[in-house]
């Protein structure tokens, strides 16, 4: 991505000086503790100001005035060079942008060939966990044989699928060969593949496997940032485990994502007293080839209630935003706001669940749409496509004025909740990090 910095001269063969800029009409401002946003959803756009002299200066053009006329009022309260400065981020955001009415857009909403394809192809697990919301335990009676998770992989490849993802249960508990020949397959096909484990069954001799077949990411769960808290969940000695398979895991060139649940009652006290002192020992051991990601929402599981984590959301993001990897959350933001796209789903209808026996969902918690056994992959796509149209952001009452629509999503689907402020605040503050990452600055700086 070219440095804003670098952009003088397009900008000046771009903008004539007594240019007006069409600025869309619907622009509304949002105040975070050290900048602006200014989002437009008619164009699925958004501009972050962090300087008062570019905020003056984007509000002038908003007002109609040509570049000459809103520079000159800067110059008079910023001075010369301040007033420069600000014309060419802003001038220059717009450019990347095409931050003018009219500009085209992308609605998000039907399965993208980006789509994931979540592969549960096992309800068997070798732990016992409190908060699993599967129940996962004893394999289901009619799990799809070997041959019918390949036919899967071959047809989403064929629909222009990019990528999967292998869970369970255990997807390793319940055949090693298996996931190794999905994962090969998909890599024949040019697919992109992520593996959720528990971890511990992970030795030196599966990681080498994994790498051989291609895997490109595994995600491992740890729910606690101690032995204790972590094993009162998932069972006597699985944190360490976990931590051995981590070591074989990090350096592999598979990219390791450490998903944890903060549990309420059990392990969130201790995130909140230990969690960043214990993300800072991990990044210490395992640098750059392992990203923390911290849950925000429980299901309803074992021994655990959707409901009774509902008042714990905001500390959940909080957690997230000082122990998750701001730099690789905020790429991952890059890839899905991108300037013009439109998110209208919080993900349900556009992504697609395989249950271990065959039946197919529109998102973990949701209702099966049909059965792989007796409907193709590209008729239930058919379908999905019409509950994502029925479910897209625009219908959802609560959501209409809102400006962040198409940034946000909105709620889940599933099990809404009331949006607040500081949920708000939270996509801001995501929507600013990845902008930084998007011009190359710190994005904790
Ligand atoms: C069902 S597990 C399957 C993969 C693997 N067995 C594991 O534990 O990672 C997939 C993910 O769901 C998470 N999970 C389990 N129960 C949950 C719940 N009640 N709410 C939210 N996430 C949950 C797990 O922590 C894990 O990261
Ligand atoms: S969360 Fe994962 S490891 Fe735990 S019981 Fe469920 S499937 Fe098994
Ligand atoms: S959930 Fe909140 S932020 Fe998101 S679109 Fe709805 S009102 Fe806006």
């Amino acid at each position: 991505m070219e440095n804003l910095n670098n952009q003088n001269e397009l900008i000046e063969r771009t903008f004539g000086p007594n240019e007006q800029i069409m600025i869309p009409s619907d622009v509304a401002f949002f105040e975070t503790s050290d900048s602006l946003v200014a989002v437009s959803p008619s164009i699925a756009r958004w501009l972050v100001l962090t300087h008062g002299s570019s905020i003056l200066f984007f509000r002038l053009l908003c007002q109609r005035k040509t570049i000459n006329e809103a520079i000159s009022h800067v110059k008079m309260q910023f001075g010369a060079s301040e007033a420069e400065r600000a014309m060419n981020e802003v001038l220059g955001e717009i450019l990347d942008k095409e931050f003018e009415m009219g500009a085209s857009v992308q609605p998000d909403l039907t399965p993208s060939p980006y789509a994931i394809l979540s592969l549960n192809i096992t309800n068997a697990c070798n732990l016992c966990c409190i908060t699993c919301y599967r129940f996962s335990g004893k394999p289901d009676d009619d799990e799809l044989p070997e041959a019918d998770w390949i036919s899967i992989v071959r047809e989403h490849a064929s629909l222009g699928g990019k990528v999967i993802k292998i869970c369970g249960g255990e997807p390793l508990y319940r055949s090693k060969d298996l996931v190794y020949n999905i994962i090969r397959t998909a890599k024949d096909n040019d697919i992109r593949v992520l593996l959720l484990s528990n971890g511990c069954l992970i030795d030196k001799e599966v990681v080498k496997e994994l790498v051989d077949a291609g895997l490109d990411r595994i995600q491992i769960s740890l729910d606690g940032p101690d032995r204790d808290t972590n094993d009162r969940i998932r069972g006597r000695g699985v944190y360490e485990k976990v931590m051995q398979a981590l070591r074989h895991l990090c350096g592999s060139g598979i990219h390791v994502y450490l998903a944890m649940l903060p549990i309420p009652e059990i392990s969130l006290e201790a995130f909140k007293k230990r969690g960043v002192e214990f993300a800072d020992s991990l990044r210490h051991q395992f640098g750059s080839d392992l990203t923390i990601s911290i849950s925000q929402g429980i299901l309803d599981g074992r021994e655990v209630s959707h409901e009774h984590s509902l008042p714990h959301v905001n500390t959940c993001r909080k957690l997230q935003d000082d122990m998750g990897d701001s730099k690789t959350t905020a790429g991952l933001d890059l890839w899905q706001w991108e300037p013009g796209r439109m998110n209208l789903s919080c993900g349900y209808g556009r992504t697609f669940a395989v249950e271990p026996n065959g039946s197919v969902r529109a998102c973990a918690g949701s209702d099966s749409i049909g059965n792989i056994k007796e409907a193709k992959l590209s008729e239930l796509r058919c379908k999905l496509e019409s509950i994502a149209i029925n479910y897209m952001v625009d219908m959802i009452e609560e959501c209409q004025g809102c400006s962040l629509r198409y940034v946000c999503g909105g709620p889940c689907r599933v099990r809404p909740e009331v949006c607040t402020d500081d949920k708000k605040q939270h996509i801001l503050g995501r929507l600013i990090r990845s902008n930084a990452l998007r011009y190359d600055l710190n994005p904790n700086g």
